[in-house]
């Protein structure tokens, strides 16, 4: 699978691979996909009211969470070992 084209959106604070670097944010790697696109959808409408998410995402369109729910739900929940 190739990264999506708004992951760097979505990287700074989850990681290009879902393990957030930055504390309070939560890791996404290998959450269930219906999980994300939920999570996703609530800050959207608003259920969950969040700024700083609400305006990562304020720019992307339906499709494209999607396709960054597909990437972040097919990553290992374990940590990269970095060489
Ligand atoms: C400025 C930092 C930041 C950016 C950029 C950001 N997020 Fe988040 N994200 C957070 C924080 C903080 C939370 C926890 C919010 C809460 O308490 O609900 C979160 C929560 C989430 C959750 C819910 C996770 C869970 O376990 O419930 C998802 C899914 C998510 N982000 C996806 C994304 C996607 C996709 C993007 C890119 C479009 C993105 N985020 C960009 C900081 C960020």
């Amino acid at each position: 699978m190739s990264p999506p084209s708004r992951l760097g959106l979505c990287a700074a604070c989850h990681g290009p691979t879902g393990h957030a670097s930055v504390p309070g944010v939560p890791n996404l790697a290998g959450q269930r996909l219906d999980y994300l696109r939920d999570a996703l959808s609530q800050y959207r409408d608003g259920r969950r009211n969040v700024p700083l998410m609400r305006a990562a995402i304020g720019p992307v369109s339906t499709v494209e969470l999607d396709a960054l729910a597909r990437w972040y739900s097919a990553q290992s929940p374990q940590p990269q070992a970095h060489p």
